[in-house]
């Protein structure tokens, strides 16, 4: 059992729009996750072992030493449980068992087995809130079997007093568009899903529901995992309905008229709600009261969300009670794309999480996922290491996107050849806008036929059209590539205490570099510092930081930077190109 960390955090904000976060945290010693380098598998395209041109567990095993030689201290693995794949793994018809075409519990225990073996920590995806609607819960609900009548959220809708047509309960839209609701002739009601069709939304509010969903968490537990990733938690509770058993519509949010499009509405009544951060605080005492009666080493708790800061912080728990070790910050993800990639907006993303973040917890830094497009498409290809950098730099676990320490980029797919339900639900017009295939194309090993993935003559989705260049095979070898930089960046965040446990100071300067330090009295300093802008510029990091030594040592650069390694830079000059990223340290 991990000890309760409180170090005193102080966080000040300075003049010239710069900030700092001060802790004392020189004697903490830090659990394994709070440093930890995270990595996301999306099983079905890292590594294909059957030659049927979808990845599987088998596969990932296979590739696990190439985890380690990364550094990686634990992978999550979107979902490899029973699924008919409408949602690609998120529409689970047995929480239980493994999809057949991803392999047996035979083929888990084997990956658990070598995982082990390698020390490299495995979590699996949990999908509390909804269930594929091939569930045998689903299909004992709709018959209203003894104990599963109220499993999912039924609802008789309302008749149109003009048309006496009988309606939906509410105008909720669902996240792959158009209504949440969808009528079953059989019960003579309408279920909720807040994702597709087929992803039928478990009723919170049945303390069965409750029970079955922790005994999934246990289960798996006992398989050996070190954790979960809880998917799309915000939406776990709605509103109750109303005293005349109704549900109330959502307000329009005037953002869009794209009726079918669940911006289109506030969204106010269907997350977010009080409830699903007590639920996750529960979830919370499942792992700690597992690791209390089988010992080992702490088992987390990783929430997707993608609310506004007040509600996400909420999951860290409070002074009286623990909740998830790190809820998911996607600052990095969600400013840039609503304000554009630039240093204040990256400024803007590590302010809403530094300065918003409960005292004695740990951040985290996330810049891709496989909903998101991919981060060197993202940020733009020269920003690649300036990004990777960025999230191995900043105090607390980073977390990489299969892929993003290659700098894989977006896979272009045609409308026949599109797979996702969010696509699939638009039109051959529109599809590109609601589109994830692009950062699903399959992992790229080598240059070889389908990218060392398969051997399959045609994978599930296809390959991006960069793999000839962009692969481990080609990257491994070169002198410098974007994983050399990777790998470079994970050693020295294992080595560096400064890192581990030092404080932050991070600013704007010249308007297009962001400049970060670390520090922590009597280790060494590090600085990062990176050009995101378009244009050539030269930095003054002395304007930054009064403090800092005359001269600093190169110890990493951005693949395209002609500053070598080990040498001398002069703080007070330093000229940088567009994308171009230094750490430097002080000794
Ligand atoms: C979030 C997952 O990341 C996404 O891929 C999925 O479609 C939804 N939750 C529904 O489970
Ligand atoms: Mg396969």
């Amino acid at each position: 059992m991990q000890p309760l960390q409180l170090p005193i955090v102080f966080i000040c904000l300075l003049a010239l729009g710069q900030a700092c976060q001060d802790s004392a945290s020189t004697t903490t010693t830090k659990d394994w996750w709070e440093n930890a380098q995270f990595y996301q598998i999306y099983p079905r395209s890292f590594m294909d072992s059957d030659g049927d041109g979808i990845g599987d567990l088998n596969g990932i095993t296979s590739k696990l030493e190439y985890l380690k030689e990364l550094g990686v201290t634990a992978a999550w693995l979107s979902p490899i449980f029973k699924s008919p794949m409408v949602d690609f793994g998120y529409d689970i018809s047995d929480f239980f068992d493994i999809q057949p075409e991803y392999g047996t519990l035979e083929d888990f225990r084997n990956l658990i087995k070598k995982a082990n073996e390698l020390e490299l920590k495995i979590i699996l995806d949990f999908v509390p809130n909804h269930s594929s609607d091939e569930n045998e819960w689903f299909k004992k609900s709709v018959k209203r079997e003894k104990g599963y009548q109220d499993y999912y959220v039924w609802h008789d809708g309302k008749v149109n007093a003009s048309t006496g047509v009988r309606e939906p309960p509410s105008n909720w839209l669902q996240a792959f568009r158009g209504s949440a609701w969808e009528w079953v002739e059989e019960r003579q009601q309408y279920y909720l899903h807040q994702f597709a069709v087929q992803q039928a939304d478990l009723n919170y509010r049945n303390p069965d529901v409750v029970a079955q969903m922790k005994r999934v968490l246990r289960y798996w537990l006992n398989e050996g995992v070190a954790g979960f990733r809880c998917d799309a938690v915000p939406v776990l509770f709605e509103v109750e309905p109303d005293e005349n058993g109704q549900y109330p519509d959502e307000g329009l949010s005037g953002l869009t008229d794209d009726v079918d499009n669940r911006n289109y509405l506030k969204n106010e009544l269907i997350e977010n709600r009080p409830e699903t951060i007590d639920m996750s605080y529960q979830w919370r005492t499942v792992m700690d009261d597992y690791q209390r009666i089988h010992g080992g080493e702490t088992r987390v708790l990783l929430i997707e969300t993608y609310a506004p800061p007040a509600y996400t912080m909420q999951f860290y728990g409070n002074r009286s009670v623990e909740g998830a070790h790190l809820p998911f910050n996607f600052n990095l993800i969600t400013v840039p794309a609503s304000s554009g990639v630039s240093a204040g907006s990256i400024k803007t993303a590590v302010d809403n999480w530094l300065l918003n973040m409960p005292s004695g917890r740990t951040a985290n830094w996330v810049i891709g996922n496989h909903d998101q497009r991919r981060a060197a498409s993202r940020y733009g290809v020269a920003n690649t290491d300036a990004m990777n950098m960025l999230v191995m730099i900043l105090p607390g676990a980073s977390v990489t996107y299969q892929g993003e320490e290659l700098g894989m980029t977006d896979g272009w797919i045609s409308w026949e050849d599109t797979q996702d339900p969010a696509a699939c639900n638009a039109n051959e017009d529109t599809y590109e806008e609601f589109t994830r295939d692009p950062s699903r194309t399959p992992f790229q090993w080598t240059s070889d036929t389908n990218a060392g993935f398969s051997t399959a003559a045609k994978t599930w989705l296809p390959l991006a059209s960069d793999y000839e260049t962009v692969n481990v095979a080609m990257e491994s070898a070169a002198s410098k590539s974007h994983l050399t930089i990777y790998k470079s960046l994970i050693e020295l965040r294992k080595g560096s205490k400064t890192l581990q446990n030092g404080a932050t100071k991070y600013a704007v300067l010249n308007e297009e570099a962001f400049v970060v330090k670390r520090y922590l009295s009597g280790y060494p300093i590090i600085v990062y510092v990176a050009n995101l802008g378009n244009a050539s510029l030269t930095v003054d990091l002395q304007e930054f930081d009064t403090t800092l030594a005359s001269s600093l040592t190169m110890e990493i650069s951005s693949l395209d930077s002609q500053k070598t390694e080990g040498a001398l830079i002069e703080v007070s000059s330093i000229a940088l190109s567009a994308g171009e990223a230094l750490v430097l340290t002080s000794i």
